[in-house]
């Protein structure tokens, strides 16, 4: 059976740091890959773990059957981290996991057009209880809208002419297939554009499935409540795959572990902050050439790390947003 392959497992199980009485939250349950090492050494606590998508539920369900007892999983989206954790943990956790994006079986398996290697229906909905899906954005949005959504969340220069394109061939006919739409994407670009070590359409169906499944603006409220939930000397380990979730990570990071916020000329602090992690990655780890030769799926992971120092309030906000 094909398995989603854990990234940078040996990093992450130093970072963690775990301990047998551990309650660990995987926010990204996935296929459970890093789940399993945690239950192996999580000998009397317990490991949540949590996934939004059902049919990888259960291939996380079948690969961790032996250890059942101290596993608990949820089929639930991680921008419900604390209530979830509320619910099932009575709100605070020793460590928290997050190993963003999507798992290998999405893109191989699923059948739901995260690829343009197979010809597929665009779908790309993770949780596939919600109503939008690529194909709706395709073929209903504005162009403009359109344009917007694939430069912020695909960071693609030719974004205006991927959104005329697209609009003016949905003119003719529904865009409902990977092939047509990387076939349109590719034609927008102008050939001497073409990126060399990725395919022409790559960044414009990162953008539709981060659009689509909420991916980004989700994110930094998630963080926050995660750092918010652990115990004094907890820790929290976040892999990311792209610039705009590192980014936020990283800035996310950088504002908890600052503390006092008040001008440097205050005599004493108003502001009443306390610094709530220490940073224990300053710039983020990346795989070593073994593992990206094994497994080319993690050339892009970035793992960050931080230890709690203090409790309080992670000042919950939100972040950057494209609205339908
Ligand atoms: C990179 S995979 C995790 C792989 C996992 N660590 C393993 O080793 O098998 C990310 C998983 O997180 C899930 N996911 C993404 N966003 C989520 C969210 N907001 N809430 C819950 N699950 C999410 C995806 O469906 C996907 O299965």
């Amino acid at each position: 059976m094909f398995i989603h392959k854990p990234v940078m497992v040996q990093q992450v199980l130093e970072f963690l740091d775990i301990s047998a009485s551990d309650t660990l939250i995987d926010c990204t349950l996935g296929e459970g890959g890093h789940t399993s090492h945690f239950l192996g050494r999580i000998k009397d606590g317990i490991v949540i773990g949590i996934e939004q998508d059902a049919e990888v539920l259960q291939r996380a369900l079948k690969r961790i059957k032996n250890k059942a007892e101290r596993f608990m999983p949820v089929l639930g989206n991680f921008s419900n981290l604390k209530k979830i954790a509320n619910e099932r943990i009575g709100g605070s956790a020793d460590k928290v996991f997050f190993d963003l994006g999507i798992s290998m079986y999405h893109f191989k398996l699923s059948g739901r057009g995260f690829s343009f290697s197979q010809n597929e229906p665009l779908d790309m909905r993770l949780d596939q209880s919600k109503s939008l899906c690529a194909s709706d954005v395709v073929n209903k949005f504005e162009e403009r809208k359109l344009a917007e959504i694939i430069w912020a969340y695909g960071e693609e220069r030719f974004s205006n002419r991927i959104a005329a394109f697209i609009i003016r061939e949905r003119a003719k006919k529904q865009i409902t297939m990977t092939k047509e739409l990387a076939d349109i994407v590719t034609r927008a670009i102008p050939k001497r554009y073409w990126p060399k070590n990725i395919h022409p359409a790559t960044k414009t169906f990162q953008a539709l499935r981060i659009f689509v499944n909420d991916e980004i603006e989700i994110l930094e409220n998630a963080l926050r409540e995660g750092i918010e939930l652990l115990r004094q000397g907890g820790r929290i380990c976040v892999i990311s795959f792209h610039s705009l979730e590192d980014r936020i990570v990283k800035s996310v990071f950088r504002e908890l572990s600052r503390g006092c916020t008040c001008p440097p000329d205050f005599p004493v602090c108003v502001c009443g902050k306390k610094k709530l992690i220490r940073t224990m990655t300053k710039r983020p780890l990346v795989p070593d050439e073994d593992e990206i030769k094994i497994n080319p799926a993690s050339r892009s992971a970035k793992l960050r790390c931080a230890v709690k120092i203090h409790k309080g309030s992670a000042n919950i906000t939100t972040t950057m947003k494209v609205t339908a």
